[in-house]
């Protein structure tokens, strides 16, 4: 984001009584401050925050907590996979988002084999464009590094899609050590940063070889073929990849501690690195694995679920600033004729699991409400960090004059268990059934318009955006 798209100190604090949209008697939270305030909107920005405030329409926040729109850096919406595609669409996974609190998500585009990248990307935004409810961004994948590829690195950089996903397993997906250095070098130069899914796939191969020859073809077997080595001997060798290509690096999804002590030292020693977890990985625990009848295949995702050390560690780490942001990796398939295609073979499950309305409210509840998380952090792992981190800030992610009027009414008092059907995700499960959540977003306003309000999509007609972005530095 350029400097100009700053809006000046003297701009920022003159309120005027002209606005379209006040919200009164807020408790604003940010990353860094909470205070009462209102906030003015006017053509779909923030104009002003101040006490007192006069406009159009005014809607008291009868005292809740106001934050930034929620974002979320790490979604998979019609995902297609080697048998099947993930079960949210573009309209449906935006709209449970917006319901969640979520205003803005980054979605990925993935090339076919020799695909040309800026075509596939051509498709992709079309294919969000044309449903996106909220607005969004992308993340190229790259799968190769052939010259004819790495080519179009700076063209897909200028596009507004600076962040490079890379895997380290994954038939068809993954990167050896010299491929992946071969794309760091192109994403330097071009001035982009890497994005990595961490699992050592000759770990992971071995592992899966070893649970099959044991006879052991259901469910159960999917942590077992996904060790928490091949995450840390993953993570660790991509942070020393990424220091020698002079390259800042993203590590998507960290399940486990020491994953998470690899990145803090990594960080320690001055590599421009951050760490994203996911709700999954802090609240689940690889207990899920041992529900008969094939449930255990509702929470097959790679990484696996963890032990409940895992689970603490990174609260603490998230609490310290040992890790940056929390994303989803929403990427759901319903229990029944997607999840059951693996029913005879645990290798065959499609991996990923469902989350993309839930986020802000279970990290408030379990990380704010157990004293893990401070508000401020809460603020900022699930809407600043993202935004900072990949170019959307100050657009996004800030309640500021000269934002977007994107923000969240969030009632720390709401009290609801999470059921399946009254979640709008478009998948049958939920990873969190039952789980009682304390506080709930009430109202999500999307650059200044009501999209969503008690759980309910109401933004009809809204239209998402593509939000080009640019790395800062
Ligand atoms: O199992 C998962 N996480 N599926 C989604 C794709 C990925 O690896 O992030
Ligand atoms: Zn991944
Ligand atoms: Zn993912």
């Amino acid at each position: 984001m350029s400097i100009k798209k700053r809006i000046s100190r003297d701009d920022a604090f003159q309120p005027r009584m002209d606005f379209d949209l006040v919200i009164r008697n807020a408790t604003l939270v940010t990353c860094s401050e909470t205070f009462p305030a209102d906030i003015g909107v006017r053509a779909g920005k923030i104009a002003a925050i101040a006490q007192g405030l006069a406009g159009d329409q005014v809607v008291d926040a009868n005292g809740c907590y106001v934050l930034p729109g929620a974002v979320d850096p790490h979604v998979h919406l019609e995902m297609p996979t080697a048998e099947t595609t993930s079960s949210d669409t573009w309209a449906t996974g935006t709209r449970a988002a917006a319901c969640g609190g979520t205003t803005t998500v980054i979605d990925f585009v993935e090339p076919e084999s020799d695909e040309n990248l800026l075509k596939a990307y051509e498709k992709r935004r079309t294919q969000a464009e044309n449903q996106a409810q909220i607005d969004f961004g992308l993340h190229m994948t790259l799968t190769n590094a052939k010259p004819q590829t790495l080519a179009h690195v700076p063209e897909v950089v200028a596009a507004g899609m600076p962040s490079f996903k890379m895997y380290t397993t994954y038939e068809g997906l993954k990167l050896d050590d010299k491929a992946y250095l071969k794309c760091c070098q192109a994403i330097r130069d071009a001035k982009g940063m890497a994005l990595a899914h961490c699992e050592n796939d000759a770990v992971v191969g071995a592992a899966t070889a070893e649970t099959v020859k044991r006879g052991i073809t259901g469910p159960e077997g999917h942590p077992l073929a996904r060790p928490a080595i091949a995450e840390v001997e993953s993570i660790t060798r991509i942070l020393k990849l990424s220091r020698f290509a002079r390259i800042p690096i993203y590590i998507v999804h960290i399940s486990t501690v020491r994953g998470a002590e690899a990145l803090k030292k990594a960080r320690r020693n001055g590599l421009s690195a951050y760490g994203e977890t996911c709700p999954q990985y802090l609240l689940l625990t690889d207990e899920k694995y041992s529900r008969p009848n094939f449930e255990a295949a509702k929470f097959v995702c790679s990484p696996p679920l963890r032990k409940s050390r895992d689970n603490f560690a990174l609260w603490k780490a998230l609490a310290r600033g040992d890790l940056q942001t929390v994303g989803t990796d929403h990427c759901p398939f319903n229990f029944k004729g997607q999840k059951e295609i693996g029913r005879d073979d645990f290798t065959k499950i499609p991996g990923g699991l469902p989350g993309i309305q839930s986020r802000l409210a279970l990290l408030y509840s379990f990380g704010v409400r157990k004293g893990h998380l401070s508000l401020n952090r809460w603020v900022e792992a699930c809407c600043t960090a993202p935004a900072k981190i990949f170019g959307l800030y100050p657009q996004k992610g800030a309640l500021i004059p000269g934002a977007d009027a994107d923000f969240v009414l969030f009632d720390p008092h709401k009290e609801i268990p999470i059921r399946q059907d009254w979640l709008s995700e478009n998948v049958d499960y939920t990873p969190y059934e039952g789980i009682k959540l304390q506080g709930m977003p009430v109202k999500t306003y999307l650059r200044g318009q009501l999209v969503a309000e008690h759980g309910e999509y109401v933004g009809e007609g809204i239209a998402g955006q593509f939000i080009k972005r640019e790395m800062h530095g």
